[in-house]
């Protein structure tokens, strides 16, 4: 005879099975997670801009917090090229929290930022503003492939963490010789996705700490390092463009394109 077996789990066995289930899923996006560390080889593009404004907003809020320590340091470089006056250019602004801080210290560069994303260039703007930098920074939506500038018409140039959103690098290194002055600077900063695989778990776990609050960011990381490119990938494009007297150098996750010269 079959017995009716009751359908319902105890209470308890519903426990035991949801926090295995947490377990497998915790131990699932553990090793999920060095799984696509250590898959970097394949770029996987992140090319496009952030239009969703609720994310615009939280990535210019953890900008003002946390990115004093990294303006410093693009200060730092700046200021190791001697240049102290002239034009310049921030290529991919974001919530313009680098030209923002670089503005104020060096008072005599006059910036221009742009950025392909409308709701980043407000909301650079209303941080300008906040910043009490009333005209100060000219910032416009415009793309890396097409710069507003005249031709050798710039001191200084900057992209920082934006180099992995264009798919055709050559093309914006190009842009960046056409509008340089004859020597002008460059500091190009962003991610490599051959850095050491522990490295970039680390980086990942303290990401996630910083953006755990929200959903989209904290995924952030492992996906514009998949969308970066290697060191060789990137010379090779260095090599292959116009822009000339150029340093590459890595430090942890990062890679920095600089311009030689006065040092
Ligand atoms: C990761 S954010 C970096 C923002 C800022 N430089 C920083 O470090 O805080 C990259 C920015 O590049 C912008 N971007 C993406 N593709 C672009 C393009 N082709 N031209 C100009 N900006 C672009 C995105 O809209 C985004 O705001």
């Amino acid at each position: 005879m079959r017995g009716n077996a009751p359908t319902q789990k105890p209470k308890e066995t519903n426990e035991v099975v949801s926090s295995l289930k947490e377990r497998k899923r915790f131990t699932l996006r553990f090793w999920g997670g060095w799984f696509m560390v250590i898959l970097m080889k394949e770029r996987i593009s992140e090319s496009g801009v952030i239009e969703d404004r609720e994310l615009a907003e939280y990535y210019s809020l953890m900008a003002k917090r946390h990115m004093r320590i990294p303006c410093q340091r693009v200060l730092s470089r700046i200021k190791a090229k001697g240049i102290e006056k002239g034009r310049a250019l921030d290529v991919g602004t974001g919530p313009g929290t680098f030209p923002i801080f670089l503005s104020k210290a060096l008072p005599d560069v006059q910036f221009k930022a742009i950025d392909l994303s409308p709701v980043m260039v407000e909301i650079a703007r209303k941080n300008s503003m906040e910043a009490g930098l009333r005209d100060g920074i000219d910032f416009q939506v415009g793309s890396a492939y097409s710069l507003p500038c005249e031709d050798h018409s710039l001191d200084l140039l900057l992209c920082i963490n934006t180099l992995h959103h264009l798919d055709q690098p050559v093309t914006f290194f190009n842009e960046a010789a056409r509008v340089l002055k004859e020597g002008g600077g460059f500091v190009i900063v962003d991610f490599h996705r051959d850095s050491s695989p522990f490295l970039i778990w680390g980086f990942n776990v303290l990401w996630k700490l910083f953006f755990k609050s929200h959903h989209k960011a904290r995924e952030g990381f492992l996906e514009s390092v998949r969308s970066s490119y290697t060191l060789e990938e990137c010379r090779n494009f260095l090599k292959e463009s116009m822009l000339k007297h150029w340093a590459l150098s890595t430090r942890t996750v990062e890679m920095w394109i600089e311009s030689t010269g006065v040092e």
